[in-house]
């Protein structure tokens, strides 16, 4: 039944007083439509971007800014649909992009609530250190480094050539709830954890089945090393069990949980056999793909499009976006990364994942 005239002139004053109701809002006002979708209907749609692109919008950066301009010379992967919202937002709960720090220079040390995962993309043979927490951790391509909430990081490069990483922090999402904190440089003041202990050390006491009875849970990762050759063995290892045959993937783990890294992220390292493809999918979380080694093309349901990703090429697919991963050589396996807030959806109940096709 229409409504009358005076009814509609009285829901127009409604919305301009700071007040809705139903039978207004859930035809949507803004992005995304009304509340109760009968699917989920993100604010963002797939996208992706070339790393080539970033790699020389990084350099053309780093001729006229340094590190005491800017802090971090970096490239942000900033989703076109929701910048107008939060900046630099690659999915509604994360932030990706990709960091330089040139041979000889040195990111300063500062903290942050936000956690924050990096896979190295390039790095010097030796030399290349983010120093965690007061412990120097050496890193090389494909190793991941943590930098969880509110522990003390720095960069440095020692080595000969430059060093490049992909970064994903939650930070939209914790900017999104009000639950950002920042000590910029020059407020460090020497509360470390772990002075004086070597890389081998700290990973002896995180990183084993083992671990120091005083340390409880924690909802974030307190090992913030993963290398990548270890890694690696773990997905090559799975793959050869099950024949080659399929996608297979491997997940960072939470050493006092036995969960995903953090409460709001999970990290993998997916290894997808030559000739192979997945099946065409759809889940409840918004997930960001890293490309490394190997082209792949991640085709999305429905005719919707495809991306052809190829080194360090990064993408994103919101929430229950149907898709499937094929890897685009007949005899090659390809490594990808995936950075999904999945745990928030499974924290909360909200998980669900099905095969489409
Ligand atoms: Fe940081």
């Amino acid at each position: 039944m229409a409504l009358q005239k005076d009814s509609e002139v009285f829901l127009n004053q409604l919305v301009h007083k700071g007040f809705n109701t139903y039978y207004v809002s859930n035809q949507g006002g803004g992005k995304g439509g009304g509340t109760f979708t009968r699917n989920p209907a993100p604010l963002f749609s797939p996208y992706s971007w070339k790393y080539t692109d970033a790699r020389s919008y990084l350099y053309k950066l780093s001729e006229f800014l340094s590190h005491e301009d800017s802090e971090r010379i970096n490239i942000q992967y900033e989703h076109p649909d929701l910048k107008d919202i939060i900046s630099a937002a690659t999915s509604t709960t994360q932030r990706a992009g990709i960091q330089l720090v040139k041979s000889k220079a040195h990111g300063p040390v500062h903290r942050h609530t936000p956690n924050s995962f990096r896979v190295v993309l390039e790095a010097p043979e030796e030399g290349a250190i983010s120093r965690i927490d007061g412990v120097n951790l050496e890193m090389h391509p494909g190793d991941v480094i943590g930098n969880t909430n509110w522990i003390w990081h720095e960069h440095f490069n020692h080595g000969t050539s430059d060093l490049i990483w992909t970064s994903f922090l939650d930070a939209i999402l914790v900017k999104w709830i009000g639950g950002v904190f920042y000590d910029p440089p020059k407020t460090f003041n020497g509360d470390v954890n772990f002075p004086d202990i070597s890389q081998e050390e700290y990973v002896s006491v995180l990183g084993r089945s083992t671990l120091p009875e005083e340390l409880g849970t924690n909802p974030n990762t307190p090992l913030q090393f993963y290398r990548f050759s270890d890694a690696c063995k773990s997905v090559s290892a799975l793959s050869k069990l099950k024949r080659g045959k399929e996608r297979v993937a491997v997940e960072y783990k939470n050493p006092t949980t036995g969960g995903s890294i953090s409460a709001n992220q999970s990290l993998k390292l997916n290894l997808i056999p030559g000739g192979c493809l997945t099946p065409m999918t759809r889940k409840t979380e918004n997930i960001i793909f890293l490309n490394f080694s190997g082209e792949t093309t991640l085709e999305l349901g429905n005719g919707e499009g495809e991306f052809v990703l190829g080194k360090y090429d990064v993408a994103v697919l919101p929430s229950w976006t149907s898709h499937r991963v094929v890897n685009n050589s007949y005899s090659d396996e390809a490594l990808y990364f995936t950075a999904s807030d999945a745990p928030l959806f499974k924290n909360c109940g909200l998980y669900r994942e099905e095969i489409v096709g």
